[in-house]
């Protein structure tokens, strides 16, 4: 089977490692892709996932029997319905399914219609009413651009002084561009969090193991957040009757409420929870795998990755039975010196033949010069260690990140530190 693969990241990377693992795959092409990824297939680098007819004539020029989308971004552009319409096979949402992602609104109606739980919040598109909303709201709030913002439109409020400076950083500078036109007024939730990923076809849904990620810069998850800094799976904190709360009471009726509203859902879907002391609550959806999450799940993904995306394709997935390796698995992504603020690129980066062979090197953000291999980009890379225990894990990966070095290479050092230590709400 020939597969195109859409991003460049480190979830790409990962997507198109266990895809060349497959015996059914004949010919592999990534676009853009990033040079780490040469050895996994052919890297079109000057196609952009957004550029939707560019996706098309190559989808056409290298006979792809399936497209695979990695990004957001690209899924809500609607990606997939001009590949459908143009009689390609695609595993990722529709344009129409991807509002779960692209608009946080219709999520939250969706999840009010639904009877999933979620926290309080009203949507407004004029700035005015968000702040009287915001003075009147009597808890703290969160304050997030409706559309996609790369991960960076919600800002976390401490007080109504916060809540005002995020409601005009959105809605007045523009922030985040037209993704902040209409915001989304939410009470601040506290608990633990964790990413819920399952494949869907629409009608049937695999569940994959739960992961957490680690979105502060610094230790002890202080510092502006990132892109995600690592990654660990499975929480041992989590206990089974939330996790099966969360499976069937949020994520497979997620499912079920977008194929009664007209938009059959097919693809990766990933709510993100917040586990509270008055239970399990979403905190977003998402309409594709987790960056950094996929980097600690794929490695321990025992099926074909390609049987489950060719099947979610072509709505057969009850066929199919999904299964994993009961390994714990920690990657620890290893940043740019000032990230997540400004940053040099074009660091030369040694010590990659040094690590292990049983520890993958998931590459997010580097570029070739001169035939080496330097960092391009403010997530470098994710070293991503398995074990029978999560002290296992986190041992073999630092280890392997203690191996690989460029200037100004900064990293936690608490991944996975607190995996199974009890739940505490109010922690994180
Ligand atoms: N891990 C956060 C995200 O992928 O959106």
């Amino acid at each position: 089977m020939n597969v195109l693969l859409l991003g460049g990241g480190g979830r790409e990377h990962a997507i198109a490692w266990k895809l060349a693992q497959s015996p059914r795959l004949s010919k592999l092409t990534i676009a853009p892709g990033n040079p780490a990824m040469r050895d996994l297939g052919e890297l079109v680098p000057d196609v952009s996932p957004l550029d939707l007819d560019a996706v098309v004539v190559l989808a056409e020029r290298v006979a792809a029997d399936l497209v695979v989308v990695g990004p957001e971004d690209p899924l809500a552009a609607g990606v997939t319905d001009h590949l459908l319409e143009a009689g390609f096979r695609v595993f990722g949402p529709t344009r129409a399914a991807a509002q779960l992602e692209a608009s946080k609104s219709f999520a939250n109606q969706l999840m009010a219609e639904a009877g999933i739980a979620t926290s309080i919040s009203e949507s407004f598109d004029d700035p005015e009413a968000a702040r009287a909303y915001a003075a009147d709201a009597g808890h703290q709030v969160v304050i997030k651009a409706d559309g996609l913002a790369a991960g960076k439109g919600v800002i976390v409020c401490d007080n109504l002084e916060e809540a005002d400076a995020a409601i005009d950083r959105i809605m007045i500078e523009q922030a985040f561009g037209d993704a902040g036109t209409r915001i989304v007024v939410e009470e601040r939730m506290f608990g633990r969090e964790t990413s819920a990923h399952a494949f869907t076809d629409g009608v049937t849904v695999r569940h994959m193991p739960f992961s957490c990620d680690h979105k502060p810069v610094f230790d002890g998850n202080r510092g502006p957040n990132t892109g995600g800094m690592g990654v660990y799976s499975p929480p041992g904190w989590l206990d089974d009757d939330t996790a099966e709360h969360i499976r069937s009471d949020v994520t497979e009726r997620a499912v079920a409420a977008m194929a009664a509203a007209g938009r059959s859902y097919a693809g990766v879907i990933y709510p993100g929870m917040m586990v509270t002391d008055s239970g399990p609550k979403v905190v977003e959806f998402n309409a594709r795998f987790g960056d950094p999450e996929t980097e600690a799940l794929l490695p321990k993904l025992r099926t074909d990755l390609l049987e489950i995306v060719d099947a979610v394709a072509d709505q057969r997935l009850a066929d199919i039975e999904v299964e994993w390796d009961d390994v714990a698995t920690v990657g620890v992504f290893m940043a740019s010196s000032g990230y997540p603020n400004s940053y040099d690129t074009g660091k030369p980066i040694s010590g990659l033949e040094s690590v292990d062979p049983e520890v993958q090197v998931f590459v997010a953000g580097a570029r070739e010069e001169g035939g080496r291999l330097v960092t391009g980009g403010g997530r470098v890379l994710c070293v991503v260690a398995s074990g029978t225990s999560i002290e296992d894990a986190r041992g073999l990966a630092y280890d392997n990140v203690a191996r690989i070095s460029f200037e100004g290479a900064h990293y936690r050092t608490d991944i996975g530190l607190t995996a199974d230590q009890p739940l505490e709400v109010g922690a994180r």
